[in-house]
């Protein structure tokens, strides 16, 4: 395989607020601190797969201020070739996380602002780009059509594809959508939304992928959090993939990113799916012992001591 990964989605500026607890409607409360930053599910993802070793091709748009500035930054000092990105004259979007420091939870509302004019004209434009990867990584932070013709695009040239179906679609997802993708990687709440199921339990888990895979997924990693992530094939096999401790959990926004990330880094490298998934729980691992989303990507030297510490 050629190490080479495409990564299409989103950038917006992360604004994350830590507070003691998150305000009620309508309550004004004072926080514990405030930090902005580089965020948004598929540049995340990006830098993820960049630091786990692949070469990195990001697809999105921005606009032209100050939160554009901030990704062309990040992508150039992490080595993402970012000739993919346009610039449009709609503003670069920004996510409200609020992270609550006791329990350890957020809730987020994300604008997605100019990566959200991604049309389906404009990755056709690109196609040879897309045909040209190894593995076509996407999310749903963009609009469905725009992530319906890059996954058309690399399944019809016989690329791996990868969606991670993020943030939790509000309307069904279609099957054609789901079908389109080698590797469907929910996490619990999404694989619960997406089919119906109740999705707590790993047992629970098999029978939300089982069903995904009857909707066309080809191989499904639901995500369970602290408790790692189950990895089940079309052909039926289970493998429960455990979580790593790297330290004291600090901040899990943007975990889901890191193991997307580093899940397609490894898949680029021609690992197996089981080898993929484990590479990609160690740097989710390390990445939740960080603040930030962007920033707690962890390098590959650091994952590569996780697994064989
Ligand atoms: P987020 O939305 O917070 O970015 P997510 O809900 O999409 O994350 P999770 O299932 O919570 O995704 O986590 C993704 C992966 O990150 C897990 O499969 C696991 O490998 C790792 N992970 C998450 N939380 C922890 C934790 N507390 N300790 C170790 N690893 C964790
Ligand atoms: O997955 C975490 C990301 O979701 C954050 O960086 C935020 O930008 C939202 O898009």
């Amino acid at each position: 395989m050629s190490n080479n990964v495409l990564v299409m989605g989103s950038f917006v500026a992360d604004l994350a607020f830590r507070a003691a607890r998150l305000p009620a409607w309508g309550e004004t409360l004072m926080g514990d601190s405030f930090a902005l930053g580089p965020g948004g599910k598929g540049s995340n993802q990006a830098v993820a797969a960049a630091r786990a070793g692949a070469n990195v091709r990001f697809m999105s748009k921005l606009g032209d201020d100050a939160f554009g500035q901030l990704a062309r930054d990040l992508w150039s000092a992490d080595g993402i070739d970012a000739s993919l990105v346009g610039t449009c004259p709609i503003p670069t979007g920004a996510a409200a996380i609020l992270i609550d420091s006791v329990r350890g939870e957020n809730a987020i509302i994300v604008v997605p602002g100019a990566c959200f004019t991604l049309t389906p004209n404009d990755v056709d434009e690109e196609h040879e780009a897309i045909q040209a990867t190894g593995v076509f990584l996407t999310q749903l932070e963009l609009p469905l059509d725009t992530v319906q013709r890059g996954l058309e695009i690399a399944r019809a040239a016989g690329v791996v594809t990868i969606l991670n179906p993020a943030p939790a679609p509000t309307s069904p997802l279609p099957d054609a959508l789901i079908a389109l993708a080698d590797y469907f990687i929910p996490n619990e709440t999404e694989a619960a939304l997406l089919t119906g199921l109740t999705v707590e339990t790993v047992e629970q888990a098999e029978l939300a992928a089982d069903s995904l895979i009857a909707r066309g997924a080809r191989n499904v990693v639901l995500t369970l959090g602290s408790r790692g992530s189950l990895l089940r094939t079309a052909g039926g096999q289970s493998t429960l993939i455990p979580s790593f401790s790297a330290g004291p959990v600090v901040e899990t926004t943007g975990a889901g990113d890191a193991f997307c990330g580093a899940f397609a880094a490894a898949l680029a490298e021609g690992r197996s799916a089981e080898d993929a998934a484990r590479f990609a729980s160690a740097c989710a691992g390390i990445s939740v012992t960080r603040h930030g989303t962007a920033p707690s990507m962890p390098q590959r030297a650091e994952i590569e001591a996780l697994l064989t510490a």
